[in-house]
C-alpha cells in the first residue's frame, strides 16, 4: 500500500503535469508517488481504473506508463485540486495504490 506519510519519507523530485512527484524515480522500472493531495503510488498501481470510473470529480486521468513491471498505464492525478475528499477512489482502489490526504 501507499506509504501515508509519503511526504515525510520521500523528496519531491519532479513535477509533472502542474503536480509533484515523489522519488525515488528511475524509469520506465520506477516511477515513483504523483500529486500531493491526491497521491498515487505508480509502483503499486496496477490499472485497475476504479478510480477513474467512481470519482464524482474526475480527478484521475489515463497516462502511458510502458516498461513498468506491474501496468502499461496509471490513474494521474491530473486535477488533484478539483478534489472534493469524498475518499471513493481510496475505497474502491484493489491495491491501496491511493492516499487523500483530507486533512
Ligand atoms: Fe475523487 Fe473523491 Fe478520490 Fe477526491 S477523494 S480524488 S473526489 S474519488
Ligand atoms: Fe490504479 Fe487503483 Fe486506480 S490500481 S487505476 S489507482 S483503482
Ligand atoms: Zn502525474
Amino acid at each position: 500500500a501507499i506509504d501515508p506519510q509519503f511526504h515525510e519519507n520521500r523528496e519531491q523530485v519532479d513535477e509533472h503535469e502542474g503536480h509533484a512527484v515523489w522519488g525515488p524515480v528511475d524509469e520506465p522500472e520506477e516511477l515513483g508517488i504523483h500529486g500531493t493531495h491526491v497521491a498515487v503510488d505508480f509502483d503499486i498501481c496496477l490499472a485497475d481504473g476504479a478510480c477513474l470510473e467512481d470519482c464524482p470529480v474526475d480527478v484521475f486521468e489515463w497516462v502511458d506508463t510502458p516498461g513498468h513491471p506491474e501496468s502499461e498505464r496509471k490513474a494521474d492525478p491530473a486535477n488533484e485540486t478539483q478534489c472534493i475528499d469524498c475518499m471513493l477512489c481510496v475505497d474502491v482502489c484493489p491495491v491501496d495504490a491511493i492516499d487523500v490526504d483530507a486533512g
